[in-house]
């Protein structure tokens, strides 16, 4: 947690950005997972704690942009919840510590929204994701769950994915700890990582190492042999020499900030020339992008130089014709890496794309978010200074989409589909590292340190 004045600040410039009417910042709750008194571990919602700073549930900010009032709803624990979770500050006392000096019971936020509205003042409220705060937002506000999206603040989401999205020194510091602390999860997969194993050892060793050191995982690892499958959560493949391990994986420090890397390395600890080859492919564009991202750079162009170094690297292996130029216009290169190059980083490993991206149908802020240029659109996202992303490129051999495409006639004359058959059962290879965009260029985050990602780091580790 931070000191309250920043807290104080950030709801300052929120409220001076919005102009006028009620930000209503809902924090999570505690949700049940298979009984009700089991619950998921507790997750604040990051813009509640960007700007509130706390992490107890079921808490509700509220700022008042036409009188400058910060103030938090919640009920304080009754002697019945202190015999389960012990003793507990009250609410006055969690207001202190964020500079909140005005703190009311939940159930009186009703009543002063029903007074807003009936006034005819603008309640702005961020599109909600989880069930639970989609029910109360619809309760408290009178409109139907199905149509809160159509009701939400995209002047409140672009307000507070620009401020977010710009890193302040003290978020730098808490991104550098959860680097460190995937640094560990990451070295630990590599040390661990020879045939016989099987992934969810080494899955849930290094999520054990995010928990010890901080808050856990920043989203489910994914450990495995199959790297060609984007987001392979199945960890139950027992390691086999010859293959490859795709280790994607990040922490959460205490303060919530994330880490998200990925890196790819045989089981055996020395990488075949075939393997070889297709990882410095991918390297390249993991390198070509460290060099090249810059403040004022659109994240669509760093998306392209990623395209365009694979492809000249496919080229290069034989697996497809003409130019670099000729296959990404094609669209060729979707088929070998199917995602984005990188996303936003911050208290979400996907930063802020509770606001938009996939979460929402969001072409109805398309055009303001380009504008706004921040990353809840990626194809209009412009890097700033203070911007944190990932550089994540990655090929990929899925058969499913190779023989799709080809039964569509795709890529013809760019894809060599005979050739690409001696690959299907290769795997994918990602390799991937979080970058801070500076006022002259970036830096990797970590600075000096780095998890080993050369062919020959890889091996001197992992074939020790
Ligand atoms: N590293 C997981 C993701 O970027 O989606
Ligand atoms: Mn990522």
């Amino acid at each position: 947690m931070f000191h309250a004045e920043i807290y104080a600040a950030r709801r300052a410039e929120l409220r001076r950005r919005l102009g006028e009417g009620i930000i209503l910042i809902p924090g999570n709750m505690l949700t049940s997972n298979n009984y009700p008194n089991n619950t998921y571990y507790f997750r604040q919602d990051s813009s509640f704690l960007y700007y509130f700073g706390l992490n107890t549930p079921a808490l509700v900010g509220v700022l008042d942009a036409d009188t400058g009032e910060d103030a938090l709803y919640g009920d304080d624990f009754t002697v019945e919840d202190i015999i389960w979770t012990g003793p507990q500050p009250s609410l006055r006392e969690l207001g202190a510590t964020v500079g909140v000096e005005r703190t009311f019971p939940l159930a009186e936020l009703r009543e002063r929204l029903t007074r807003a509205i009936a006034q005819g003042r603008r309640v702005h409220y961020l599109p909600p994701y989880r069930g639970e705060t989609k029910l109360m937002l619809s309760d408290l506000l009178g409109i139907k769950p199905e149509a809160l999206h159509d009701r939400k603040s995209v002047d409140l989401m672009l307000a507070v994915a620009e401020m977010r999205e710009t890193k302040g020194p003290e978020e730098i510091e808490e991104l550098e700890k959860s680097f460190h602390i995937g640094y560990a999860m990451h070295t630990t997969a590599m040390k661990m990582c020879r045939a016989g194993v099987v992934e969810r050892e080494i899955a849930g060793a290094i999520e054990g190492i995010a928990k010890a050191h901080g808050r856990g995982v920043s989203f489910p690892s994914i450990v495995s042999q199959h790297g060609e499958t984007l987001h392979n959560l199945h960890s139950d493949g027992i390691l086999e020499n010859g293959r490859l391990l795709l280790c994607d994986a990040g922490g959460e420090g205490l303060s919530y900030y994330c880490s998200d890397h990925t890196r790819t390395y045989p089981v055996s600890g020395r990488f075949t020339q075939k393997q070889k080859d297709v990882y410095n492919i991918v390297l390249e564009a993991h390198d070509r992008v460290a060099r090249l991202i810059a403040p004022g750079m659109m994240y669509a162009e760093v998306h392209k130089a990623a395209y365009l170094t694979l492809a000249e690297g496919l080229i290069a292996l034989g697996l497809m014709h003409g130019t670099a130029e000729d296959a990404v216009a094609a669209g060729a290169m979707t088929l070998f890496m199917p995602h984005g190059l990188g996303h936003g980083m911050g208290l979400d490993v996907h930063d802020c794309e509770a606001m938009g991206e996939r979460s929402f149908d969001f072409a109805q802020i398309a055009e303001r978010a380009a504008a706004s240029g921040t990353c809840i659109y990626r194809a209009g996202w412009k890097l700033r200074p203070g911007t944190v992303m990932t550089d994540e490129p990655g090929l990929y051999f899925i058969p499913a989409l190779i023989d799709k495409c080809k039964a569509d006639g795709l890529y013809r004359g760019i894809v060599d589909y005979e050739a690409l058959e001696a690959y299907r059962d290769f795997g994918g290879i990602r390799i991937e590292d979080d970058i801070l965009v500076t006022e002259t260029g970036n830096r990797m985050i970590g600075g000096e340190k780095h998890i080993p990602v050369t062919v020959e780091e890889l091996e001197a580790v992992v074939g020790r």
